[in-house]
């Protein structure tokens, strides 16, 4: 944790900096070894161009004749512009150098990170929906693929793919669509399996957003109910990016080159990198931007780096940014002692021992090898350590959930692990009767083995019962503040990733476990990357009532309607849930939206350092130009549905966030603000009444922030709610100093 905290703490104080000097000089290596880099190169130019030869002859120039097309991986150039290629250090450096070259970076692997999750959101089978427009979003998926087969892409009553795709089924041998899964496209050409998904975690996240309705999904017993996604009558198109030893940077923007030009409507990206990286070398960050630039907007996981400060990797604002919390659906596992005592762990089990009682034994009691291992590595349970025939049979008590695959291999039965480890703290599903407690439950555990010669156990299948404390962000889901761009709150906003039951992949792992030869069609999963797609679902059902609205609208819809989470911890807050947890229902008719177009965002890439010849490469416009901006204002001039800043400690503190909002409500409205701030600052909105008169009319408004200075590793938790009596169009307002540890 210690160096953890360290790199954070120079990301945060040089963020800045850190990010454009990397640019080039972070990746030279001191040998020449050949990596694959990303040279990207903005908007593509208007009229005749012929992408791949340019960018065959840029290569050339650099690298000589002979060997240019051996290294040239591959051309992005149908929505932007650029190429991936094999270089040395030194041929980075000559291409970063040229003018039509934004940035050129290494490809980077990116790593992954619901029958009750869409009732739990208020998104009610019986919701009003408008099945035609419905029929006509697509959804598109980046991710390890998907499972054709799985019910939830079933095309039973579904018509002709809409008028506007332009993609393909490309998803190679045995793999075909249908009318609900119209396109699938795979960029590791070496992966025999094509596009189809062998790990899970595509089919998951593609049955979270947009599967359709399969009647008693359930995992083992667990979880049964109708699974569906949040646009059932919506397509999908699935694009491979994932091998299992990760997801190739230089694939994921392939991807976005073809999903954009493909025509889908809502991308939705459960991956990212831990320790993220400035806009500038990030895959998603660059992808994502050309798709708002086409009217899609992206959806990515903010990270499971969780719960410290600063770990969000998701970091631009034209994408949302979603943090993980739970559901009211809770998993758990009760077992009983020998002595009747009943207590109750953690984990997703699916082994029915019908009440039987079995030995227990503690690690440190079936120590071997007493000249080798201690006493801590027993209780770790390390295979080598125990005594088989002390163990065979028995349910072993270890400290070390890592070590369940061993229990297996030493012929134990089970196992109750104890841990307070925060990767524990949701259920896991594991390859044997086993359960996971925390040190407390643990103590009480031992002395019961110390107070009997012949200690009992058995484990029941897990149970789910109602947890009245959700929705609670998880501990595991990344936070703020932004380490990147520190006065753009991110996370935006939470939604389930707890425990959701989606379809699976048959041939997808069911546990870590490589020994567990189970298959299964729906699984439990947590993470940021399960609550993605609730967000992505739900920005599909709030296009499907309003399919000209723009990304940022849709964006802004969600996040100012978003429900007010109850702080469990006054330290995170909005640096963990962002606006709150969303509510696709009430997005659908916000009032008012915050939007921002191409030349909000350029701007606001001039606040965050980026060149004018960068900025006019990226738009592919040579007459763009830098608005006159604040001097370091960095963001805080977007118009963006959230208000934060990071303000130097002790210092005075004036500062000033210009918005503006467009009325997509009533006609004729007029809204009042009213604010709610920490005594520390003053908040004043000018002017506090806004008056409409037509629908789609824009008002100006500026909310000042003053105050006598901020503490040291302070931040100040406010809010902004305008209303016109029907409508609440909320804005949490955060102020932080820098965060020291
Ligand atoms: C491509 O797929 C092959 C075969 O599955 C795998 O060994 C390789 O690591 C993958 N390459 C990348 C860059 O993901
Ligand atoms: C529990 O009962 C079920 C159904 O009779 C059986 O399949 C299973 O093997 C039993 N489990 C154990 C551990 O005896
Ligand atoms: C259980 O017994 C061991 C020695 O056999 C002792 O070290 C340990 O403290 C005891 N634990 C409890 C919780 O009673
Ligand atoms: C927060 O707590 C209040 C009062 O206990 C409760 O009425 C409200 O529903 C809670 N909100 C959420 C989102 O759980
Ligand atoms: C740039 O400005 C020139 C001169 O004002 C104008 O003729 C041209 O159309 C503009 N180009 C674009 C892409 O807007
Ligand atoms: C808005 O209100 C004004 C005055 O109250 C009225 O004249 C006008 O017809 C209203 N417009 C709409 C669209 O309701
Ligand atoms: C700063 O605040 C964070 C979050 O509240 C906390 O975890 C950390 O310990 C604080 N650092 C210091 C030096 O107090």
């Amino acid at each position: 944790m210690a160096k953890m905290s360290c790199t954070r703490n120079f990301l945060l104080l040089y963020s800045i900096t850190f990010f454009i000097s990397t640019n080039i000089k972070g990746y030279v290596t001191a040998d020449e070894d050949r990596k694959v880099y990303i040279v990207y190169m903005g908007s593509l130019p208007q009229g005749e161009y012929s992408p791949s030869s340019h960018h065959l002859n840029i290569l050339k120039q650099v690298i000589g004749d002979s060997s240019a097309s051996n290294r040239l991986v591959r051309s992005y150039a149908r929505s932007f512009n650029g190429f991936a290629a094999t270089l040395t250090s030194k041929e980075v450096q000559e291409l970063s150098g040229r003018k039509e070259v934004v940035s050129v970076f290494q490809s980077r692997k990116f790593k992954l990170q619901t029958t009750r999750s869409w009732d739990f959101i208020g998104l009610h089978e019986s919701v009003k929906r408008v099945p035609s427009v419905e029929s006509d979003v697509i959804v598109g998926l980046i991710d390890t693929g998907i499972w054709p087969e799985s019910e939830s892409f079933s095309d039973k009553g579904f018509g002709p793919p809409p008028k506007k795709w332009k993609g393909a089924c490309l998803g190679g041998k045995n793999f075909k669509c249908n009318k609900k899964l119209i396109g699938a496209r795979y960029y590791n050409k070496t992966d025999k399996t094509g596009a189809r998904d062998v790990d899970g975690h595509g089919t998951h996240t593609a049955s979270t957003a947009a599967g359709g309705f399969v009647r008693g999904a359930n995992f083992y017993g667990l979880g049964k109910g109708n699974a569906r996604g949040g646009v059932p009558s919506a397509r999908i198109a699935a694009y491979k990016v994932c091998s299992p030893d990760g997801c190739e940077g230089h694939y994921i923007l392939a991807a976005f080159d073809d999903a954009i030009a493909d025509g889908i409507d809502i991308l939705s990206v459960s991956l990212g990198i831990s320790f993220g990286i400035g806009p500038y070398d990030d895959a998603v960050a660059i992808g994502s931007f050309h798709a708002m630039k086409q009217g899609v907007l992206t959806v990515q996981a903010a990270g499971n780096d969780g719960p410290f400060p600063l770990t969000v990797s998701s970091i631009v604002p034209w994408l949302l940014s979603v943090a993980a919390s739970t559901t009211d659906r809770r998993i758990i596992d009760r077992f009983t002692l020998g002595n009747g005592e009943t207590l109750i762990g953690s984990s997703i089990n699916s082994f029915e021992l019908n009440n039987t009682m079995f030995p227990l034994v503690s690690g440190r009691d079936a120590l071997k090898h007493a000249e080798l291992c201690d006493v801590d590595s027993a209780m770790n349970c390390e295979s080598q350590c125990l005594d088989e025939r002390l163990v065979k049979g028995k349910i072993v008590v270890c400290n070390s959930p890592y070590q369940l695959i061993k229990i297996g291999e030493t012929h134990g039965f089970g196992s109750i692990f104890i841990s307070d480890s925060v990767e524990y703290n949701v259920p896991q599903v594991l390859s044997l009767p086993a359960t996971i407690i925390d040190t407390q439950l643990g103590n009480k555990l031992i002395s019961y083995i110390n107070s009997t010669k012949m200690p009992r156990v058995s484990i029941r299948k897990s149970e789910e019962i109602k947890d009245l404390t959700a929705p609670v962000v998880a501990s595991f889901s990344s936070r703020g503040p932004n380490a990147y761009i520190p006065d753009i709150l991110k996370p935006d906003i939470t939604a389930p990733g707890v425990n959701i039951l989606a379809a699976y992949s048959p041939l997808g792992p069911v546990s870590d476990d490589k020994n567990d030869k189970r298959s299964v069609n729906f699984i439990f999963e947590s993470g940021t990357s399960m609550a993605c797609p609730h967000v992505a679902g739900s920005a599909a059902y709030v296009k499907s009532f309003h399919p000209n609205w723009s990304p940022s609208a849709i964006q802004s819809a969600l996040m100012t309607t978003a429900w007010r989470m109850n702080a469990t911890k006054h330290t995170d807050r909005e640096f963990a849930y962002g606006a709150g947890h969303v509510n696709p229902v009430r997005a659908v008719d916000p009032g008012l939206v915050y939007e921002a177009f191409e030349a909000d965002y350029l701007n606001f890439l001039c606040t965050v350092g980026f060149t004018l010849d960068q900025i006019k490469t990226i738009s592919g416009d040579k007459n763009v130009s830098c608005k006159k901006t604040v001097k370091g204002s960095f963001g805080k001039e977007l118009n963006y549905p959230t208000i934060t800043a990071r303000v130097k400690e002790k210092t005075p503190l004036n500062i000033s966030f210009p918005r503006t909002v467009t009325n997509v409500g009533h006609a004729n409205s007029t809204y009042r603000v009213k604010v709610f701030n920490d005594r520390i600052i003053n908040v004043n909105v000018v002017p506090d009444t806004l008056s409409f008169k037509s629908v789609g009319e824009k008002k100006s408004f500026v909310v000042n922030v003053a105050g006598r200075g901020l503490p040291e590793n302070y931040t100040v938790w406010g809010s902004l709610e305008w209303s016109d009596g029907i409508h609440r169009v909320r804005s949490p307002v955060t102020l932080h100093t820098p965060v020291t540890f």
